[in-house]
């Protein structure tokens, strides 16, 4: 296979799920719009289709509720096999939602960045002073409505909104919920996809008994804050976040709006963010439960998204990358394993290679941690999950993850985001070409 021939596949699945105005994120798994799968995916539609990249952020920027969030689940498809259903939500009289039916929760906010991105490649792609006033309504209500403790970190309600939904990470903060008075449910995660690489069932009665506290404080976002029982802040979600305000600061000069309130959220983050997260003993990153007040000890590839946002020190990068990146134990390849990244340290109770956000693959982290090592300078390393993440591609398809240990699909199929970044890696800006070729040379020899 040629790297033509890749960008050609890629461009396939991306028009196969093309609905008009978004794109599924997969052709029968996902059948609405996703929040980060949008965004990702107009990335991806810009080295393609410029017009149906802004299509794709006009849709998604609509769905925006009156009070400044940005809703994860869009259903501009109507019915389908998918729970839950937009009803499900009850959010139809609620004078803070928005006028499209959507979900009550929000997602990491990545879309001010990538808008940025598909600005610094084509100039002629225009954020106009209402699309900019929305991210920024957005991101206001993340670091204030979202504000549990003065820091401006958001905390996440539900562990839907890390986008890591069945992490480890979430293990002991929902074992202490215990779902009562549960709502009628049927999932249908499990029918197109083998059960045993989505969520257990006990992890979905608590995402299902979750929805419905929320919905009982009629997703009011202070009520939320005092009463939901899983509370907690997210590296992953608050170095989106933060890169996210560093490019939307980007934007505001490029249109001549005010920078004021943003460089405060800047400032803050910059602040807050080492003293909550960072773990000098294990030399990582750690979520924060706010609810039990603790740490999170979980090795999750998270940790590694603070380069992204430029939030480590370059001791603190060094330390990631010697003591957890190029370790075999954790996140290095080893006689087992043969890809990278797992999505959950090999050595984590947890780890478990096929299931969803418990140790695959996932094609997103490889893209946004390669940036993040490339920032501070590590690009053999950089290069390597690069490298890895379109030899996943070539060998096994567009599937939404993979299994570390020899690279086989898992997941929905026909994968949007994975076709989109795909599309992003093989650009020269993203990778060097010789980095291009050797991946073709290395998988020659598989197809
Ligand atoms: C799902 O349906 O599994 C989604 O991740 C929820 O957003």
């Amino acid at each position: 296979m040629t790297s033509t021939d890749l960008r050609a596949r890629a461009q396939a699945v991306l028009r196969l799920n093309d609905m008009g105005e978004f794109t599924k994120p997969a052709p029968r798994q996902y059948p609405h719009q996703w929040n980060w799968d949008s965004a990702l995916i107009a990335l991806g539609l810009a080295h393609f289709d410029l017009p149906r990249a802004r299509i794709e952020i006009q849709s998604l920027l609509r769905a925006q509720w009156r009070d400044g969030m940005m809703p994860h689940i869009i259903y501009p498809a109507g019915a389908a096999d998918y729970f839950p259903p937009p009803e499900f939500w009850q959010t139809e009289n609620l004078p803070h939602a928005g006028k499209f039916p959507s979900s009550a929760l929000t997602q990491p906010p990545i879309l001010a960045t990538i808008i940025r991105a598909i600005r610094t490649t084509h100039h002629e792609f225009q954020i106009s002073h209402p699309e900019f006033s929305k991210l920024l309504a957005w991101h206001r209500w993340l670091h204030t409505a979202r504000d549990a403790d003065g820091t401006g970190l958001p905390c996440l309600i539900h562990p839907w909104e890390s986008g890591m939904d069945n992490s480890p990470l979430w293990a002991d903060a929902l074992d202490r919920i215990t779902p009562r008075d549960m709502p009628p449910y049927k999932r249908c995660d499990t029918i197109h996809v083998a059960p045993d690489e989505r969520p257990l069932v006990l992890d979905y009665e608590r995402f299902v008994h979750l929805i419905d506290l929320g919905r009982r404080l009629r997703w009011e976002p202070r009520a939320l804050l005092a009463q939901m029982p899983f509370l907690v802040q997210d590296v992953l979600f608050c170095s989106v976040l933060h890169r996210a305000d560093e490019d939307l600061r980007a934007l505001a000069i490029e249109l001549g709006e005010p920078t004021r309130e943003i460089d405060a959220w800047l400032a803050r983050t910059r602040t807050g963010f080492n003293a909550r997260f960072w773990d000098e003993a294990r030399g990582l990153y750690l979520d924060y439960d706010v609810r039990a007040q603790s740490p999170i000890r979980v090795n999750a590839n998270a940790t590694f998204a603070p380069l992204w946002a430029g939030l480590a020190t370059s001791a603190q990068a060094a330390r990631l990358v010697a003591e957890h990146f190029e370790n075999p134990r954790a996140y290095a390849p080893d006689a087992d394993s043969k890809f990278r990244l797992p999505s959950v340290a090999k050595n984590e109770r947890g780890y478990s290679p096929r299931r969803y956000w418990c140790g695959p693959i996932w094609i997103q982290m490889n893209w946004l941690i390669a940036q993040g090592l490339r920032r501070y300078g590590f690009d053999a390393q950089a290069d390597a999950i690069v490298r890895d993440a379109l030899a996943l591609v070539v060998q096994s398809g567009f599937r939404e993850y993979y299994d570390p240990r020899d690279g086989s699909g898992c997941g929905a199929t026909d994968f949007s985001w994975s076709a989109a970044l795909t599309l992003d890696m093989l650009s020269q800006d993203f990778a060097p070409a010789r980095l291009e070729s050797a991946i073709i040379r290395h998988n020659q020899g598989r197809l």
